[in-house]
């Protein structure tokens, strides 16, 4: 029991921004003199379509989205678009290029294979996923609808650095739930993007999808309308009830993000904070990184101990003196430490105190 609020390590739904947690305690009651709260309005009220719409608009200026893409709110988390994608996408060939990368590219993969061809054209499973394998154009055979990367791997701590970004000439879709507005991505070099809302844009709930307008439209005949994304788009995100709480929420961040300088801020600061975590890493005896240096996430650091004994200590006395949810996933095994843009330098500072007093007391 904690009477003060923790450093949350979770992957998500993940540590918030104290100040947006505060600003919706704030109008928790009554939403800009509407004498109500955001979950109690009206999706086709005046107020939730101003939310809505600025929140869209927030979205577009942080992550330089040009004009000819869609912005669309949608649920069912990232799970749903793992078949939204080749539903709405996988229909001229009816085959799609992946990169497996993780588990949250084999999902992908799996739902993929239920409507088409999945073709993987390389893989890292065979080292536990610890890097992102370097393709060239060559390795793109045959004819496809879409090349399919996860941006940054969650649980096995790998992002895509810009040279590692397939070579080709089909749209490019990626899943950025773990990195989006963590660090500068891109958005022209993809034809569709999404991300779930739990790690670094608010609470579960809400999915962003990013799409350019033109592959719009082209959903196989069998898709449900709830997961034909020209439905969405039609509609501003309205077409049924959406999740309004979840986006008033995501607006607040966005807003937030802004007032700590936009993206390129933020990722100045992720780079610290994962700096020092992994400078932490590649100077202990005790801990180890699990990554290869060139593809480390600026978001989800794993980390192990020579022992399971020494992780469950590591664990138990992190836990105990405020340092929260830094179990690995059951695959990696040890520790995980996911640093997205609301965990303060000060919390990263405060884990690498704590590892390297453990290492003291343990080695
Ligand atoms: C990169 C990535 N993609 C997809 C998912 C699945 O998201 P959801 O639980 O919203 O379906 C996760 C969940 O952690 C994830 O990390």
């Amino acid at each position: 029991m904690f009477d003060h609020r923790v450093y949350n390590f979770a992957a998500g739904p993940a540590a918030m921004p104290e100040e947006v947690l505060k600003i919706a305690q704030a109008e928790m009651l009554n939403y800009k003199g509407t004498g109500m709260s955001v979950m109690e309005m009206s999706h086709r009220s005046a107020a939730f379509e101003n939310i809505i719409n600025e929140t869209k608009n927030d979205l577009k200026t942080l992550m330089n989205i040009p004009d000819d893409y869609e912005i669309m709110f949608v649920q069912g988390g990232g799970s749903t678009q793992f078949a939204m994608i080749p539903l709405n996408l996988m229909t001229k060939y009816k085959r799609a290029f992946f990169l497996k990368t993780g588990q949250w590219a084999k999902k992908a993969i799996s739902e993929a294979k239920i409507y088409g061809e999945a073709e993987v054209v390389a893989s890292s499973e065979e080292a536990v996923f610890t890097y992102i394998p370097q393709t060239t154009r060559a390795d793109y055979k045959g004819d496809a609808d879409y090349a399919y990367i996860c941006y940054n791997n969650t649980i096995y701590g790998t992002h895509f650095t810009p040279g590692k970004l397939p070579d080709v000439d089909v749209p490019l879709v990626t899943d950025i739930s773990s990195c989006i507005l963590g660090e500068k991505i891109d958005v022209t070099k993809f034809g569709l993007l999404f991300a779930g809302a739990q790690k670094n844009l608010g609470p579960a709930g809400v999915t962003v999808v990013i799409m350019k307008k033109d592959l719009i439209g082209n959903a196989m005949d069998i898709t449900p309308t709830m997961l034909n994304y020209k439905t969405h788009a039609d509609n501003n995100s309205m077409y049924n009830t959406p999740p309004t709480y979840g986006i008033y929420m995501l607006g607040l961040v966005l807003k937030w993000v802004a007032s700590q300088g936009g993206v390129d801020a933020l990722e100045a600061v992720n780079r610290k904070k994962a700096a020092l975590l992994y400078e932490c890493l590649d100077n202990s005896k005790l801990f180890k990184g699990t990554v290869v240096p060139e593809d480390r996430s600026l978001m989800n650091v794993p980390f192990v101990c020579p022992t399971d004994e020494l992780n469950n200590k590591f664990i138990a006395e992190a836990t105990e003196a405020g340092l929260m949810e830094l179990k690995g996933h059951r695959t990696v095994g040890g520790m995980r430490a996911s640093i997205y843009n609301a965990t303060p330098y000060e919390g990263v500072q405060t884990l690498v105190n704590f590892m390297e007093d453990f290492e003291k007391k343990n080695i």
